[in-house]
C-alpha cells in the first residue's frame, strides 16, 4: 500500500489512544560494557583451540548474546558453525520444578565435535546441565559451556560455566534477549525493571 492509499484522517475523530508506558528498566550492564566482555570471551574460547566447533544458542534468552558472540568469534579467528536447541523447564509461576523438555533439537552430528553451549542465565543449573549431559552421551569431544550471567547462590545442580559475562545480583533481568513477560527482549543492555504490574 502506497501512502497515497491511505485514507484521509477525519479531524473530528480524536487520535488514537497512545500504548501505556513502559516500566522503567535501570541499566545493569550498558551496551560498551557488553561489548568489551564479548570480545574478551571471545579470546578466552579461541585459546582453548575448539575443534570443528559446533555452537549451539540454547533460545530464547540467550539469542543476542549468541548473535553478538560468535561475530566476537569471527574477529578472534575462529570459525563454528551454529545451531538452536529449545528447552522448556517446567515451573510453577517462580519455581523450577526439576524436569527439562527438548522442544526443539540440534540437527547436526555432535560426534567428534567440540560444542559451545551459549545460554543467558545459569540459576538452578538444570538446563544447561541437562543440555551438556545430552550432547556429551551422544559423543560430543568436549562440551563447553559459556553463559552471560550468573545469579549466586541458586544452583540446584553442581554445574558451573566454562566461560561466564557477568556474576550478577540476585534480582530479575531483562534485555539483551532476555524478557518478562515476553517484553524487553529488544533492550540493548540488560537491566532490572523497576516498577512492573506483575509485582
Ligand atoms: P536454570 O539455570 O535451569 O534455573 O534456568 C535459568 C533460566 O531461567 C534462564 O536461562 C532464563 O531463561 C530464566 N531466568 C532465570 N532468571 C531470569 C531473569 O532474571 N530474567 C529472565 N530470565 C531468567
Ligand atoms: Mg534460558
Amino acid at each position: 500500500m502506497s501512502p497515497s492509499d491511505h485514507p484521509p484522517s477525519d479531524p473530528s475523530e480524536p487520535p488514537p489512544a497512545a500504548p501505556p508506558p513502559l516500566p522503567a528498566v535501570r541499566v545493569l550492564y550498558d551496551v560498551e560494557t557488553i561489548a568489551a566482555r564479548n570480545r574478551a570471551l571471545a579470546t578466552e574460547i579461541a585459546a582453548i583451540e575448539p575443534q570443528r566447533l559446533l555452537v549451539v544458542c540454547v533460545l530464547k534468552g540467550s539469542f543476542v548474546f549468541a548473535a553478538d558472540l560468535i561475530r566476537a568469534l569471527h574477529a578472534a579467528g575462529v570459525a563454528p558453525e551454529v545451531e538452536f536447541m529449545i528447552l522448556s523447564s517446567y515451573r510453577t509461576s517462580t519455581v523450577s520444578t526439576g524436569r527439562v523438555q527438548i522442544l526443539r533439537d540440534v540437527e547436526s552430528e555432535v560426534r567428534g565435535r567440540d560444542v559451545l553451549l551459549i545460554d543467558d542465565i545459569l540459576e538452578s543449573g538444570r538446563t544447561l546441565a541437562f543440555a551438556k549431559d545430552l550432547l556429551a552421551a551422544r559423543g560430543a569431544a568436549r562440551v563447553l559451556t559459556c553463559v552471560l550471567l550468573e545469579k549466586p547462590g541458586k544452583r540446584a545442580v553442581k554445574i558451573d560455566a566454562d566461560f561466564l559475562g557477568f556474576r550478577c545480583p540476585d534480582l530479575f533481568v531483562v534485555g539483551y534477549g532476555m524478557d518478562i513477560a515476553h517484553a524487553f527482549r529488544q533492550l540493548p543492555f540488560v537491566g532490572v525493571v523497576e516498577h512492573s504490574e506483575t509485582e
